[in-house]
């Protein structure tokens, strides 16, 4: 039995469309991780990279990822197991289209978490709960809220779990856009007024020590120094792919519910450009030059040294508190608000992939799959809140959002440029088109962004070994002798073997039943 609603889904129209995309792709990394991976490399000196990176991988990956979308789509197939499927004989293909369900849902399982706390912070904020505390206590805070999970940290989860739960189930054009085209207007009204404060932030004024523009030009003034530095190409590469949601798997999806002759290479830039937009405008013009203004940059620098939450969420709201009462709550609930919006519009990206696999291989009604896909995305990020003091946030992050996604870009661009085949694949992405795309991508994408997606990965290989064999947990269990500390480390080293088991089983089981679907269209005879 095939669900008729699932396969009439469809964009309720173009705008509704390129906002959807837009708001998948901005989210909680365009303001919490590009401003962190920025300062963690360098400032001015991660820029470069990280533009390079956006021209010769984002923009191709753009291109592939919609054509496929819109091709697979075609066939009737909006996850990408049957997406790759469609694009060659062999079989292995649809394994290798588990990456974009797998992925989704291990991202999703730690994203939602996070996206919860921005909700919490919007109800604080507004409360006045952050008042007359000092910076050790608002820190304090967030250090309980995710170190000891309480009733607070899983009513605020859960609500956002259901939120997601409940708009995906009234589908793309019945939820989704509709989400978008409330959230991104107003993310990007809040981020405005937010850069503006932020870039009038004034020394000696509210206890301030350095203008806002210090925090700018340390991100925007050039340094060639580290052009050659393997570390920053990667950190760039590696934001590339998690802020323009490539190598996912969710832009496939939202691109397979586009008609076969609709333009893709226009709404792939507008989406694309829109994102950068938000990341390098907007992203770089809050939490940088406020905390830069009130802390100084080697402040700042140190305290992004273990990675970046902490500005946001224990940082943010103290500084807020600087500017008077009013625009504490105001801009509390704008900043929290805006991160929320980010966050939600993409959280629904991941959820499409999962559901449209259910919808179209086994016949499931949008809602139940809406549901199976909250379930699974509660059990999977039940670990991520109980042991997040113990790196399994971290780790789910490292192997889902970050490994995963430049092992399936690579791979897919393969199956797109020499598989399938360039000329194919150049027709495929510019039909429709309402641009002239420069012919140079032609070339890009047949052999430049294979090539560094491959440099990439190899340069990566000894960092992905130490990973493997827990190496940094152990040299720093070597040099404590405190019993405490030692007891500590030994358990994270087990929680993190078990969080990694648990996405190997995820991968296992979304393989499985992409095999079962296979099994499945062979004896109903519709292989295509
Ligand atoms: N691009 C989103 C961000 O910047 C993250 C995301 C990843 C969204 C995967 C959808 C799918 O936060």
């Amino acid at each position: 039995m095939t669900d008729i609603t699932a396969k009439a889904e469809s964009w309720g129209s173009r705008v509704g469309l390129i906002l959807a995309m837009a708001g998948n792709a901005v989210g909680l990394g365009n303001f919490l991780r590009f401003p962190v991976q920025a300062i963690q490399n360098g400032g001015g000196a991660f820029i470069i990279p990280y533009l390079v990176c956006f021209l010769l991988m984002g923009i191709p990956l753009l291109f592939v990822e919609w054509s496929m979308g819109r091709f697979g789509g075609k066939f009737g197939h909006h996850s990408t197991p049957f997406i790759l499927d469609s694009m060659d004989k062999r079989a292995f293909w649809k394994y290798v289209g588990v990456f974009g369900i797998f992925t989704n849902l291990a991202v999703a399982a730690y994203y939602c978490y996070l996206e919860s706390w921005t909700l919490s912070y919007v109800y604080h904020s507004i409360m006045r709960d952050f008042a007359g505390q000092s910076p050790e206590q608002i820190a304090g805070f967030f250090g309980n809220y995710t170190g000891t999970p309480g009733a607070e940290t899983y009513v605020f989860w859960i609500i956002c779990l259901v939120l997601n739960t409940w708009i995906l189930s009234r589908g793309l054009s019945g939820g989704v856009e509709k989400v978008a085209k409330i959230g991104m207007p107003l993310l990007i009204i809040f981020g405005i007024f937010l850069a503006v404060m932020a870039y009038t932030v004034k020394a000696g004024t509210n206890g301030a020590i350095n203008d806002g523009t210090v925090g700018l030009n340390f991100l925007w003034t050039p340094d060639f120094s580290t052009i050659w530095s393997a570390k920053v190409w990667m950190a760039a590469a590696g934001q590339i792919f998690f802020t323009l949601s490539v190598g996912m798997g969710s832009i496939q999806c939202y691109a397979s519910y586009v008609k076969p002759k609709e333009d893709i290479a226009l709404n792939a830039m507008s989406a694309g450009w829109m994102n950068e937009f938000v990341e390098v405008v907007l992203g770089s013009a809050i939490i940088i030059p406020i905390s830069v203004g009130y802390l100084g940059i080697d402040k700042v620098v140190e305290m992004t040294k273990n990675g970046g939450l902490g500005l946001g969420f224990q940082t943010l709201p103290y500084l807020f508190e600087q500017w008077g009462s009013t625009l504490a709550v105001i801009c509390g609930a704008f900043w929290f608000g805006l991160l929320f919006f980010a966050g939600i519009t993409s959280s629904l990206a991941m959820g499409t992939p999962c559901m449209g696999f259910l919808q179209d291989e086994f016949g499931w009604k949008r809602e139940n799959a809406a549901w199976a896909f909250g379930g699974a995305v509660f059990i999977l990020g039940l670990p991520t809140v109980l042991f997040f003091n113990y790196g399994v946030f971290d780790e789910y992050d490292y192997w889902a959002g970050t490994f995963s996604l430049v092992v399936f870009a690579m791979i897919e661009i393969i199956l797109f440029a020499w598989v399938f085949g360039m000329e194919k694949g150049w027709k495929e992405i510019t039909t429709g088109a309402d641009i002239q795309i420069p012919i140079a991508f032609k070339f890009i994408i047949q052999y430049v962004t294979p090539v560094l997606l491959a440099g990439v990965f190899i340069s990566n290989i000894p960092f992905l070994i130490d990973k493997i064999t827990n190496a940094d947990i152990y040299t720093e269990l070597a040099k404590t002798t405190d019993v405490a500390k030692k007891e500590f480390l030994e358990k994270k080293i087990i929680y993190v073997n078990m969080a990694r088991l648990l996405l190997l089983a995820v991968f296992a089981g979304v393989s499985y039943l992409v095999y079962v679907a296979y099994e499945k269209r062979k004896r109903e005879g519709r292989i295509s």
